[in-house]
């Protein structure tokens, strides 16, 4: 099985987990959720790097560097789902697949969480699962790319 390099990529204020509004984002720190996504990563044959920051130049450089290095991204944009050009423009440049991922379900909260900027480029989103949206987010990354790999065998 080859190997797949996948990018975990968090936005503001999920640095924050485990003591935000646990009642949206549960109590789970963001270094265990990572620490989980590279564990299953092992089981799935996924090479994973995680990166967060607070700034939104920060992640939009992050994805350039991306290019040609992974093969897909799972991404948490956070509040930047909701205004980030940058961040839409960043993806669409690089043409690499990704995973929009959110811990709650933002369909269910206020009006300007429902609208997203990148839900339309993406290869699919996860909402409402809490933590579990990421392991899903690369479970499904993971089965999209290996089916595309297969697809061109
Ligand atoms: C979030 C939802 C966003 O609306 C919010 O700004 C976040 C977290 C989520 O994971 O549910 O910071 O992306």
């Amino acid at each position: 099985m080859t190997p797949l390099n996948i990018l975990i990529m968090h936005g503001p204020n999920l640095n924050l987990l485990g003591t935000r509004e646990p009642e949206h984002y549960g109590r789970q720190n963001l270094a265990s959720i990572n620490q989980s996504l590279i564990a299953l990563g092992d089981t799935l044959g996924c090479a994973i790097t995680t990166f967060q920051s607070n700034h939104e130049g920060e992640l939009v450089e992050r994805v350039h560097q991306a290019a040609d290095q992974v093969d897909g991204i799972v991404i948490n944009p956070a509040a930047y789902t909701h205004t980030s050009v940058a961040l839409r423009d960043a993806l669409l440049g690089c043409h690499i697949p990704f995973i929009e991922v959110h811990l709650s379900n933002i369909h269910r909260r206020e009006e300007f969480r429902q609208r997203s900027l990148l839900a339309d480029i993406a290869t699919g989103i996860i909402a409402g699962f809490g933590p579990s949206s990421y392991t899903l987010a690369l479970r499904g990354l993971c089965e999209h790319l290996r089916s595309q790999q297969t697809d061109h065998s």
